[in-house]
């Protein structure tokens, strides 16, 4: 039993494990470990209920802002002051059950095991989940998270519209998390997000914690490629205005930009749909996503600036249409030294292994750090698999990253800055 003043609790990591578990039976891909719940879905809305009952029992302050935001505070005032744990419940079409997921119900059980320790804080605790993170079905990704510190205003995310042509607003109202929290939020002393790396450094040195350092640059865009649809078997070669081609050419530029850029430049082209989509007509059109990573800014421009040139020429040599979007933008961002410090510090206190690190994922902390002090902490993916239903973390390890949450989150309220 702690004494009042003994600012140490354990977490329980039973209730943990089994909640996650609970959590991911909504929207489960059957067969599989993983999970589906698109933002804004009927799955996200379930979850959403019962994450939000899970934090009414424990007796917490729940908001719910104008985005969708949830905040959950063991204070009457919310976040304003707290400090704060927070992830997203959202996953994208064939998601793990483990990404986002963790960083939320960590926190819970950080809340609930404090709670029941009965000891005083300086400080409220609070747990967020943040609204459309992954930005699958409406771009930008840590949508709102974005809102959250200012830098989206409620108006542009309501009318984000999703390639399904159906709207964030309507759709926040039709699942009934279309809240009154003010939106931005109050700024809290700090924020934490616990999360699973999502890549293979840590499993594969066989490190414990990821002592998270920063987030590389983000650069997403819609390309949409216009040409003339034909008939497959009557029109030269020579005489083709084919998308296709295009985007085929576009998909082997963008690796080798990432190639010749080297470093941590990274290019993903996730999606690629055709119209008409037929075996034997030449599409009239093509529309495909680039996703551009990096963690060095600089680096990350040269990239953009070479994929325009490269899809340029390319179109142009095929006498094809680009229309280019600007689907989600974001620079590098830095974490701060003292929460860094802090986490490292209290994780090599118990004598965990560790590995300074930066995030090659976004994350809502990225946001965050716009408003006040902020960190995250990694613990190992399985063969670094992620965006996967077979994403797959030790159980041990979701244990030893919250229980370093709590130790971080309470050593953070006695901080000032
Ligand atoms: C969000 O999960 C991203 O990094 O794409
Ligand atoms: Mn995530
Ligand atoms: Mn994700």
């Amino acid at each position: 039993m702690a004494l009042p003043n003994d600012p140490s609790v354990s977490i329980n990591g039973e209730r943990l494990l089994e909640r996650i578990a609970e959590l991911a039976q909504i929207g489960k891909i059957e067969g599989t470990k993983g999970c589906s719940r698109l933002a804004f879905t009927d799955a996200d809305c379930e979850g959403r209920d019962l994450v939000v009952t899970w934090m009414r029992d424990l007796g917490l302050t729940v908001t719910i802002d104008a985005v969708g935001n949830v905040v959950a505070s063991t204070n009457s005032d919310g976040a304003s002051g707290a400090v704060m744990a927070g992830s997203h419940i959202d996953t994208v079409g064939t998601g793990g059950r483990y990404d986002g997921n963790l960083g939320v119900l960590a926190g819970l059980e950080v809340i609930e095991a404090t709670l029941a320790a009965g000891i005083e804080l300086k400080r409220p605790l609070a747990v967020a989940f943040f609204s459309n993170e992954e930005g699958s079905r409406y771009p930008p990704d840590m949508m709102g998270s974005l809102a959250y510190v200012g830098g989206m205003s409620v108006e542009a995310v309501l009318e984000v519209e999703g390639p399904d042509g159906t709207v964030v607003g309507e759709e926040l109202d039709r699942i009934g998390y279309r809240g009154s929290a003010p939106c931005p939020g109050a700024a809290p002393h700090a924020f934490v997000e616990l999360h699973i790396e999502q890549g293979p450094v840590l499993d594969k040195e066989d490190i414990q914690i990821g002592v998270v350092e920063g987030v590389q640059g983000i650069s997403w865009s819609e390309l949409t490629l216009t040409g003339q649809s034909n008939h497959a078997g009557t029109t030269p070669m020579s005489l083709r205005r084919d998308p296709m081609r295009v985007a085929a050419e576009v998909v082997v530029a963008a690796r080798s930009i990432a190639s010749e850029i080297g470093g941590s430049q990274v290019a993903t082209v996730g999606s690629l749909t055709l119209h008409p989509n037929l075996v034997n007509v030449i599409p009239a059109k093509a529309t495909m996503t680039v996703d551009l990573r990096n963690m060095d800014e600089p680096s990350l421009q040269l990239a953009e600036e070479q994929l325009q040139l490269r899809v340029a020429a390319i179109a142009e040599d095929e006498d094809v249409n680009v229309e280019s979007r600007s689907l989600a933008r974001f620079e590098p961002v830095e974490f701060d030294g003292r929460v860094v410090g802090q986490i490292e510090q209290l994780a090599k206190q118990k004598g965990l292994s560790t590995k300074r690190m930066p995030s090659g994922a976004g994350h809502d902390a990225q946001m965050m750090a716009r408003i006040c002090p902020t960190g995250m902490i990694f613990v190992p993916s399985l063969d670094g698999v992620s965006h996967n239903p077979s994403e797959h973390t030790d159980p041990q390890d979701l244990v030893t990253g919250t229980q370093l949450l709590a130790d971080t989150m309470i050593a953070l309220t006695e901080v000032a800055w």
